[in-house]
């Protein structure tokens, strides 16, 4: 952009808009002496333009309720959206590609969906579709992965890309709150996604993941074939029970590439108490990568907030406002990422807990443990919680390496037995 001013129309100036605007006024000097340019944000797009704002960027900055503004604009040089949702900010990008627009965004709900399409059109269109804050809040991840490792192939990512899910978890653990108990706390302290269920059944952090898979791999894995569970059913007792054994629960995203082909989810697993991501509590976020060249790199940060989600969004408009960059979305060449090859999830291989809920009587554990035998499953450890003959008793079991399908078959067949009174709770060990 040959120019000494970047005028930036924002499409969205909640906590993330505000916090970009912060940076850029507190940050400005700096940034100028960076990049030799100066960002200006001329217009602001919101849903209600008479709500009291903590922060007003500056006088040149003007404030509308009207999607048009921002569309007809002929003045923006970068379209800013930090929305929410997906079909306007859909809508609204595509326009902004078109009219000769740079984009950057923080959706990650959005790109994760229909990312294909907006990089094509991007593509066609020669324009920057940039992406930073849309995993991991402040942590450069993005430009990690298509620029600085752009050499490496990349063997495995394991990640804590939900900060609330993370959170709650930590409560729980910390503090042995019930599952409801450590949610209202995140909400509380802001740190939930407007639509909570994204965040705890496992949503947010799979959008993420289907991102950080095209960046890695250059490949498309569709988030409607991706194995997602949250941890809205998480209970205390495993969590404790898992303390006991010298592991934590924490909620992984997770992709491992074996001869070309893709093994991806996310899950609630089991980490020992000394793995690299075990320390990783709170709100914040962990991505801890492989690759055949660098080995392993662990990035660590707030994963959301004004401040530092507004950090990365800055990150990419200043990528794009220097003039002589050359534009790079994805981290490929193809106008289109081929679709990714996949293993099929449950032929993944890890150690396992399961927790039984069964009658303590006589023939329970022979019964359960010839189950196991059948299926080529191996004991590690076992342990039965005391409790009243004849009634219900906790028994924990922790495998040795067995395969999720054979698992899966066991259990279905032990959840069958009489004296299981309640679904038994499975978890993998990383
Ligand atoms: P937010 O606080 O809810 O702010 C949304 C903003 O968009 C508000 O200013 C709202 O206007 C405006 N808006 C929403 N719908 C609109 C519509 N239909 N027409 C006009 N304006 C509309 O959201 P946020 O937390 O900043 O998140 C923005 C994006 O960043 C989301 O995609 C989110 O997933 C992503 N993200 C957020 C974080 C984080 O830490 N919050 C981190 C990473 C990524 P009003 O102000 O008038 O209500
Ligand atoms: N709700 C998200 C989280 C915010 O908890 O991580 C950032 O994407």
């Amino acid at each position: 952009m040959d120019k000494d001013v970047i005028n930036l129309a924002l499409a969205g100036f909640g906590t993330v808009g505000t916090g970009l605007a912060r940076i850029i006024q507190e940050n400005n000097e700096w940034i100028e002496r960076r990049i030799g340019k100066k960002l200006v944000i001329t217009k602001v797009l919101v849903r209600d333009t008479s709500k009291v704002r903590s922060f007003i960027p500056g006088p040149e900055t003007r404030f509308t309720d009207n999607l048009d503004d921002i569309l007809e604009d002929q003045e923006t040089d970068i379209l800013v959206e930090l929305m929410g949702g997906t079909e306007i900010p859909r809508k609204l990008i595509e326009a902004g590609l078109k009219s000769g627009k740079h984009v950057v965004t923080a959706n990650k709900a959005l790109l994760a969906e229909y990312g294909n399409e907006l990089f094509a059109l991007a593509h066609d269109q020669n324009q920057g579709l940039y992406y930073e804050a849309s995993v991991a809040g402040g942590i450069p991840i993005v430009q990690t992965l298509k620029d600085s490792l752009a050499g490496n192939k990349i063997k495995s990512i394991t990640g804590i890309l939900n900060g609330t899910a993370n959170f709650i978890l930590s409560e729980m653990t910390a503090r042995g709150h019930d599952f409801s108990e450590a949610l209202k706390a995140a909400q509380d302290l802001g740190y939930a996604e407007a639509d909570p269920a994204l965040d705890i059944e496992g949503m947010d952090a799979a959008h993420k993941l289907v991102i950080l898979i095209r960046l890695a791999h250059g490949a498309d894995y569709p988030l409607k074939i991706l194995p997602v569970q949250g941890v809205s059913k998480v209970q205390a007792t495993d969590i404790s029970l898992a303390g006991e054994f010298g592991y934590v629960l924490k909620l992984i995203a997770q992709v491992r590439e074996k001869s070309g082909h893709l093994q991806a989810g996310v899950f609630p697993a089991l980490l020992p108490k000394n793995h690299i991501l075990a320390k990783v509590d709170g709100p914040f976020n962990s991505i801890l990568l492989e690759g055949n060249a660098v080995g392993p790199i662990m990035l660590y940060g707030q994963g959301a907030g004004d401040l530092p989600t507004g950090s990365a969004v800055l990150a990419d408009i200043m990528a794009l406002a220097i003039s002589h960059a050359q534009i790079n979305n994805t981290g490929f060449r193809e106008r289109t990422l081929p679709s990714a090859r996949i293993v099929e999830p449950d032929l993944g291989v890890s150690e396992h807990y399961f927790r039984m809920t069964a009658l303590d009587k006589p023939g329970v554990l022979s019964a359960v443990t010839g189950v196991l035998g059948e299926h080529n499953i191996s004991i590690a450890q076992a342990v039965q919680k005391p409790g009243p003959q004849g009634k219900n008793v906790p028994i924990v079991f922790l495998t040795h390496r067995a395969q999720l399908k054979a698992i899966n078959s066991a259990l279905k067949v032990i959840d069958e037995f009489d004296f299981i009174t309640a679904p038994t709770v499975h978890y993998r060990i990383l």
